[in-house]
């Protein structure tokens, strides 16, 4: 197969829109040699938001109901951009009429079933994969192959972090992501899934930990029609509804090979419109990212010469395959939808060339466990094992 046939589902939303672009996109980078793709159906449950869907996927079926997707027989890949709650539902679907299945994060609301999933993919034997866009950008590619050349030696210790401001105001408005049904593990799903993914990329399997959920604010003003953002005018007048999953959680873990870990990630960062570091500290240097230089690692290494050592900032750069493929010249910066547009590649080609990639359900389901244990750490007030 060279054409893959893709079914979009949750089409409006914003993975909806960033993925239909990369699978029309990323020939233009990658070429066609790892396959294309073709977006034959976009599905959208919102019929007013659907009216505007023709033009990003010229000559898509557009349908409101997922299950017609999951049953053409014309569709190769079901690509499910849906609120957290549906992705369990949808993906087994999707599995058992014998579809590739891309799934957003988290893969689903709880370990067990990320890891019925990951069985069923496996008997069936099609592609998988979780879009864990983040740690695609050439940047942790590089630093991935600093840490398996032994160049910071044994990892100590990883500390990361992510922060929004979604709902740093307490009357920002009520949306799914707060709703305990539609998002059953809140922030730790949502946001804490990242920094998990990075964990799981760059040190390992996490093999035990103990975690702080906490709700910020615990009820949030219902505004109609708003989405993400937080600039709206309040009448007053607003229905309250609670907020019943976390807006933060802190942690610390054990990882499989003896590190330790820190990490801590909320959306109430009053200001802090997106913070997402980690550090990465080994027996002979160090590693240290930071979104705001989304394309640059700073390394430090014990090698260096007394008297000259500190932090030597890398950009990623033509060096770099991934990168090379968009720019032509260093620090030009690749960002969030380039992550995503290298993601689909990846998706395409393994399904054309039947090669691995990463990660497939079986890590979505390792980062499921982490999550599980968060929640029930929390609730327990005390250190969760994860097998
Ligand atoms: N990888 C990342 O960096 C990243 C970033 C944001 C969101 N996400 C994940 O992507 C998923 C979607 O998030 P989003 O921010 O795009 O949400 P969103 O609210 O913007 O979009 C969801 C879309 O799904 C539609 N929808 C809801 N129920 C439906 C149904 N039954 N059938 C068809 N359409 C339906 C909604 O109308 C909406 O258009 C979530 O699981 C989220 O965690 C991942």
């Amino acid at each position: 197969m060279t054409e893959v046939r893709v079914a979009v589902l949750g089409a409006s939303g914003w993975m909806g829109k960033v993925h239909t672009m990369a699978y029309q996109t990323f020939p233009h980078f990658f070429g066609e040699s790892g396959g294309t793709a073709r977006v034959v159906a976009l599905v959208e449950a919102n019929a007013e938001a659907a009216k505007a869907l023709a033009f990003r996927a010229p000559g898509a079926r557009i349908v409101g109901d997922w299950k017609e997707a999951v049953n053409d027989p014309d569709v190769d890949l079901i690509d499910i951009c849906l609120p957290d709650n549906l992705h369990y539902e949808v993906a087994k679907a999707a599995l058992l009429a014998g579809k590739h299945v891309y799934c957003e994060k988290p893969l689903a609301d709880t370990a067990e079933q990320a890891r019925e999933l990951a069985d069923i993919a496996r008997e069936k034997g099609v592609i998988t994969r979780v879009g864990h866009a983040f740690p695609r950008n050439p940047v942790h590619d590089l630093a991935k192959e600093i840490i398996d050349a032994g160049e910071i030696g044994d990892i100590t210790l990883f500390k990361g972090c992510q922060h929004i401001d979604l709902y740093g105001d307490p009357l920002a408005p009520y949306m799914w992501r707060a709703d305990g049904d539609l998002a059953p593990t809140g922030i730790v799903g949502d946001t804490g899934s990242h920094v998990f993914s990075f964990m799981e990329f760059l040190v390992g399997r996490v093999s035990r930990l103990i975690a702080d959920n906490y709700i910020t604010t615990d009820q949030r003003p219902v505004v109609d029609g708003v989405g993400y953002s937080g600039a709206v005018q309040l009448s007053g007048s607003e229905d309250m509804r609670p907020v019943t999953n976390p807006d933060g959680t802190n942690l610390l873990c054990e990882f499989a090979n003896g590190a330790r870990g820190i990490v801590d990630f909320s959306r109430t960062a009053t200001g802090r419109k997106f913070v997402q570091t980690y550090e990465v500290y080994g027996t002979k240097g160090s590693l240290v990212y930071s979104y705001d230089e989304v394309n640059r690692i700073r390394f430090y290494s014990n090698d260096d010469q007394p008297g000259r050592r500190g932090f030597r900032e890398i950009d990623v750069g033509t060096e770099h395959p991934t990168y090379a493929a968009f720019l032509p010249l260093p620090n030009f910066a690749l960002g969030y939808n380039e992550s995503k547009i290298i993601e689909v590649a990846e998706v395409i080609k393994s399904i054309t060339t039947n090669q691995p990639m990463w990660p497939t359900f079986e890590t979505g389901h390792h980062i499921c466990q982490i999550v599980d244990a968060c929640m029930a750490s929390s609730k327990a007030k005390s250190w969760i094992d994860i097998a």
